[in-house]
């Protein structure tokens, strides 16, 4: 339906009728009434589009969440034992390719990893061994190192904390230890 019907004939500041009015004038429409209106429907289809990504967002956190804490998850290779001994940190990607995770060697034979997304806001964490830490850079967060638990910053939430099996000198990641805040 048009906005303007019912309205009386639109009186243009030149007082020139429509026909003789130049074609930007009829694109562009300067009037109050018909600009209210597209304005009104504009924000209405951000508000829908805002929400749906917004509903999206939240379905994707969720089935993500479940997949990672439903089983069953496979069982991967992360490094042999004298090699994370040696790097003290080794990267891989568990339980899918997406989710980037570090398996840390804090002193001889004794390990543990976690997923590397910082939760806060994700952004990927540094391992600070020296100073017994996880660090993110984003907004300055701080993990202890032995738990994962935060200890600075904006994160209230402990990482991921991925669970470890060593069989022959092999250190594999078999799925995720149940976190309490
Ligand atoms: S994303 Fe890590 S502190 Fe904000």
């Amino acid at each position: 339906m048009n906005p303007l019907d019912g309205e009386e004939p639109r009186e243009y500041p030149d007082h020139i009728p429509l026909q003789f009015q130049p074609t930007w004038r009829k694109d562009f429409p300067t009037d109050v009434p018909e600009d209210e209106h597209v304005a009104r429907r504009e924000f209405v289809k951000f508000l829908v589009l805002t929400s749906g990504a917004f509903v999206a967002g939240q379905c994707w956190i969720a089935i993500a969440s479940h997949r990672r804490t439903s089983g069953p998850l496979p069982r991967l290779r992360v490094a042999t034992v004298e090699e994370l001994e040696t790097k003290r940190v080794v990267e891989f990607r568990y339980p899918d390719e997406y989710e980037p995770c570090l398996a840390i060697c804090l002193e001889p034979g004794r390990f543990v990893a976690y997923g590397q997304k910082c939760s806060h806001l994700s952004c990927a964490v540094v391992p600070h061994l020296d100073q017994g830490e996880l660090h993110c850079p984003c907004h300055n967060g701080h993990f202890e190192l032995t738990e994962g638990r935060p200890i600075a910053g904006p994160p209230r939430r402990p990482l991921a904390l991925v669970k470890l099996d060593i069989q022959d000198g092999v250190v594999f990641a078999i799925g995720f230890e149940p976190r309490t805040i």
